[in-house]
């Protein structure tokens, strides 16, 4: 469905239908089973099986957190749909917000430099996106409840792309996807694992605009991701 065509429906009240994702065997009644209605029983869509076309759309129509009301659009991510690297930052700012494309600032073009440093570039063989697919004003810390509305679609991006790596940039995001709060500097320099993909972590790009003496520790993070995917044998 188009983006557009969402927003209509949305606005008629048509859309997003509501869907039942789960079964809830032994206490489920049969009005909590009626499909394309809303009941004090339904549960908000879920994107576990979308389409590229149909997540886009949802994404680009969500309100299921307040983050929608600021935006001008959400930005869900760029790149190559079966990319070996998946690069997933915090939030889109401002600049982001208004093209609609993630890390296209300052940041993004030292994430450019970085990648350009393992030989790789945005669009091929890589997909960049969010932890968040909408702003928050004033660049101010996403809090828990909109991570956890807007987490489903990275994981559905990620269902979708099946990467071989993922590079968590900066705190909030490596934290949000590792769920937990151990600071970042004893996050990096080693594998993690998110739904069954490697995750390396290494700073934000806008950290490193501020601290350029930490270079040397991203390009380490960037050598350990690159080791991991070669050691990881043809995709
Ligand atoms: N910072 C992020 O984390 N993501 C963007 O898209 C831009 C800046």
């Amino acid at each position: 469905m188009s983006p557009g065509r969402a927003e209509r429906l949305r606005e008629l009240g048509l859309w997003p239908v509501w869907r039942l994702t789960e079964q809830r065997p032994s206490a489920a009644r049969s009005s909590d089973l009626a499909v394309g209605c809303a009941t004090a029983h339904a549960q908000p869509p879920t994107p576990d099986t979308l389409d590229w076309t149909d997540l886009l759309a949802t994404v680009a129509a969500c309100t299921r957190c307040g983050l929608h009301q600021g935006r001008t659009q959400s930005v869900p991510g760029t790149g190559d749909r079966n990319a070996d690297w998946l690069l997933v930052g915090e939030a889109p700012g401002a600049e982001e917000d208004r093209l609609g494309e993630p890390f296209v600032g300052q940041a993004g073009k030292l994430l450019d430099a970085m990648l350009a440093a393992i030989g790789q570039r945005r669009g091929n063989n890589v997909y960049i996106a969010n932890v968040l697919k909408c702003r928050p004003a004033g660049n101010r810390d996403p809090d828990p409840h909109e991570v956890a509305a807007c987490l489903p679609y990275l994981k559905r991006q990620i269902d979708l792309i099946r990467p071989r790596i993922i590079l968590a940039l900066g705190r909030f995001a490596a934290q949000s996807l590792l769920r937990t709060d151990t600071p970042i500097g004893r996050l990096r320099g080693r594998v993690h694992d998110y739904l069954g993909v490697p995750l390396v972590v290494t700073y934000h790009p806008a950290y490193l605009l501020r601290n350029p003496a930490d270079k040397a520790k991203v390009w380490e993070d960037l050598v350990l991701a690159r080791r991991t995917l070669s050691q990881a044998g043809p995709g």
